[in-house]
């Protein structure tokens, strides 16, 4: 009837009904499938997390073996596909790496263009899962100029991941256990977070019946702004820059983060769902201590800085109005750097984490009624006009 609703950033639109994550922003609850995050994050992995978020249950014994063979089955990527990076440049950051490596899946895999087929939809979710660490790795070895390094199935999903990150045809590379179960959490924390800017990237680029390459793809594209996945590198790149732990030095930050003439931000600050705390941050803080006290890293630099930059930020009144507190990507960078990963990879394992929220929402959209999503607008340019006589 013509009549619709203004709702720039969509801040009071729900785009869809989903089954999959719940958030409570105002309480700082996260569930998903009904389960709550810190719960998960103690008690599951990646893979079973993976299987709840697909499928909507917790695995039994035997549906989790087979779950897992299954990924560890498709971890290999088309040994064509190793052409394609040759064709960036070898400083090219990740992301836009990833992004077109991706998109590329798409040449390789006719049968997942019909996705009216649901065992098409799981095995292009399978694939996805599985090589998606195949490629972030294969692009961290194409920016240092080291051959790819192979997965290697007999490894857990975080430890495959390690392996073909820092291991060389010279060298045997042995997985650090606490490196391998940080990467899990990190892999856990960031796996789904209903209908964010890539989620929703994700959906509306399959509401048209694009192949679930393609659209994951475009949720990789989405999520590698500053404002989104992003964040994680600016972060560490913030704290770098911030440089010491002195009071005067953090309290210059703060100050310029609040001065709006200034478009600087606090990063891994604020969320517009969470007005209260995000409970992902909470477990990410606790995994950060863990492993930095587990490496006798303990009095990290970087930590001290974050640390206390939290406590200046959390007392200061800018930010209690607001509502701003750490996100999850507050602590996440100083984890991942902990571990040796580089920070212009982190938004690439963002990416990874992501993809299972990705493909459970393409295929919930897909497997359900939907519409092609096509917002309106309110038109503010020229009135009709006559194109000028010659
Ligand atoms: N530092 C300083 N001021 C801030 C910040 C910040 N990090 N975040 C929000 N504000 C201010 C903002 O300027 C606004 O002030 P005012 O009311 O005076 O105009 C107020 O707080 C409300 O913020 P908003 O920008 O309207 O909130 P939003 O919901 O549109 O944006 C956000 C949310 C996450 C994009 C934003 O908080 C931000 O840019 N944070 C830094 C980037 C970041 O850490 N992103 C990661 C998000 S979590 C991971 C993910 O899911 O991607």
């Amino acid at each position: 009837n013509g009549v619709f609703t203004y709702d720039p950033g969509f801040m009071a639109t729900a785009s869809c009904e989903s089954k999959i994550t719940y958030i409570d922003g105002g309480q700082g609850i996260l569930l998903h499938r009904g389960y709550p995050i810190d719960q998960l994050a103690e008690n599951a992995d990646y893979i079973e997390l993976c299987f709840l978020l697909l499928n909507g249950e917790l695995p039994t014994p035997a549906q989790r073996d087979k779950f897992e063979n299954t990924i560890r089955r498709h971890t290999m990527v088309h040994e064509q596909l190793t052409q394609f990076f040759k064709g960036f440049r070898r400083d090219a950051h990740p992301m836009a790496v990833m992004c077109g490596v991706v998109g590329a899946l798409s040449a390789f895999y006719h049968e997942a263009m019909d996705i009216s087929d649901a065992y098409h939809r799981e095995v292009s979710a399978h694939r996805l899962i599985a090589k998606m660490p195949t490629i972030a790795a294969m692009c961290y070895k194409y920016s240092i100029g080291q051959p790819f390094v192979y997965p290697r199935n007999d490894l857990s999903y975080s430890e495959n991941f390690l392996h073909m990150m820092f291991a060389t045809p010279c060298e045997e590379y042995k997985v650090n256990p606490i490196f391998a179960k940080a990467m899990d959490r990190i892999f856990m924390l960031h796996a789904d977070h209903e209908q964010n800017a890539s989620t929703s990237t994700v959906r509306l680029a399959g509401s048209t019946g694009a192949n679930p390459f393609a659209c994951i793809a475009a949720g990789i594209a989405a999520l590698w702004g500053p404002a989104h996945g992003g964040a994680n590198e600016a972060v560490l790149n913030m704290l770098d820059e911030i440089g010491d732990d002195s009071e005067e030095n953090i309290q210059r930050f703060v100050d310029k983060a609040k001065d709006k003439k200034d478009p600087f931000k606090l990063m891994g600050f604020g969320h517009r769902v969470y007005r209260n705390f995000d409970p992902r941050a909470k477990v990410m803080k606790k995994t950060c201590d863990e492993v930095l006290q587990e490496l006798g890293m303990a009095d990290d630099p970087q930590l001290k800085i974050a640390k206390r930059l939290e406590e200046i930020a959390l007392e200061d009144d800018y930010f209690k109005e607001r509502k701003l507190y750490p996100n999850v990507d507050f602590y996440s960078g100083i984890i991942l750097k902990a571990i040796g990963i580089p920070t212009n990879m982190f938004t690439a394992i963002f990416a990874l984490s992501r993809t299972i929220g990705w493909i459970s929402h393409w295929n919930e959209m897909i497997s359900n009624d939907y519409k092609i999503g096509r917002p309106r607008q309110l038109y503010t340019g020229a009135p009709q006009r006559d194109y000028p006589a010659k």
